[in-house]
Order: structure tokens, then sequence, then C-alpha cells
């Protein structure tokens, strides 16, 4: 017998000889049992985090070039690719991806997230105008087919000194699979 026929004949003596058998607690062991098949299921997790061992040069980007982080400190799952920067959808379904992009002193560019070349989202860290620093982030949810790409590029545009990774903030690509 199974445990969600186990917990039906529990409920019906418990019912019989009590009052009744409480329904949410019923709900939550079903809820409980069901989660614990679906993760046994798959047996496995999709999540990367990644983000520049050092600084960007402004000098060294141009207009759409991909942005490769080089630290990989998480890749469950082994979607992100180091060398290329680009994540391949290992399966189907939601994904939630992250950036942090931070223009040091009178500098600033745009990002784009792209998935299979089209842009998806974008930012723009701009501190151009003055010294110190602006950071722009982004949150971007998208349906993935097995197989599609989204990467991290420069956008339209971008001048000045430099992008800043370092001890005091991180570039940072990062994304996990939501369902
Ligand atoms: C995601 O895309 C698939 C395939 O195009 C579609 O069947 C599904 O409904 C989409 N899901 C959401 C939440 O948009």
């Amino acid at each position: 017998m199974n445990n969600i026929g186990l917990f039906v004949v529990l409920c019906l003596w418990v019912a019989y000889g009590q009052e009744s058998c409480d329904r949410k607690e019923m709900e939550d062991t079903i809820c409980s049992l069901c989660s614990q098949r679906k993760e046994s299921q798959s047996g496995h997790q999709i999540a990367f985090f990644s983000y520049m061992s050092k600084n960007i040069p402004i000098k060294s980007i141009t207009k759409h070039k991909t942005l490769v982080y080089d630290m990989v400190e998480t890749n469950a799952g082994h979607g992100y690719d180091v060398n290329s920067g680009k994540f391949t959808a290992p399966e189907s379904g939601l994904y939630v991806f992250h950036t942090t992009t931070t223009s040091y002193d009178r500098s600033h560019s745009s990002i784009e997230v792209v998935k299979n070349g089209k842009v998806k989202d974008v930012a723009w860290a701009d501190s151009m105008s003055h010294d110190d620093r602006a950071v722009a982030s982004t949150m971007t949810i998208l349906n993935l087919t097995k197989g599609d790409i989204v990467q991290i590029r420069v956008g339209e545009a971008y001048a000045g000194n430099y992008l800043e990774s370092n001890q005091y903030t991180r570039m940072s690509f990062s994304g996990f699979k939501l369902s």
C-alpha cells in the first residue's frame, strides 16, 4: 500500500473514531507527497551563478559583444558555458535570469539580455556625467525551449573608462529554472 492509500485508510479510521479528518491536514500531506515525487522524478536542478574576475576596460568592448563572465561559482545542470558566456537551456520551462553591471568614473554601458539573438531586457549603468559608480540590474523571466540560448551583451551605448568588477562590486550573470 502506498503512502496516500495508507493516509486515506488512516483518515477513514480517524473519521469513524472521532469526528472528521481534518481537510487541511489531508491536503498538506498529499501536497507534500506530490512534491517529493516530483523532486525524485526529475532528480536534478538547474541553476548557475557567474561573475567577472576583473574590470572590463571600455576600450575592450564593442557593440553587441557578448560579456563572458569568467568566474563560475555554481553551475548545476551545466547550462552555462564559461568559454562563450552563453547559457543553453538543458530542458524546457520557465527560467529567471539576473544581471548586475557597474560603470566606474565617467563611464557608461547599456547591456542586453538576449534570447536566441533577440533582445529581451536592457539595463544602462551610466556614470558618464560624474565620478564614482552607477549600478544597473535586470531580472528577466523567460519561457525557454530546450536548447534556447541566453547571453548578455553590450548594448547600443558605451563610452568612458571601465566597467567594474572587483572587491567592491561584482558584475554577475545568474539564472535558474523556476518550473
Ligand atoms: C511556454 O512555451 C510553451 C511552448 O511554446 C507553451 O506551450 C507554454 O504555454 C509556455 N508557457 C508559458 C507560461 O508561457
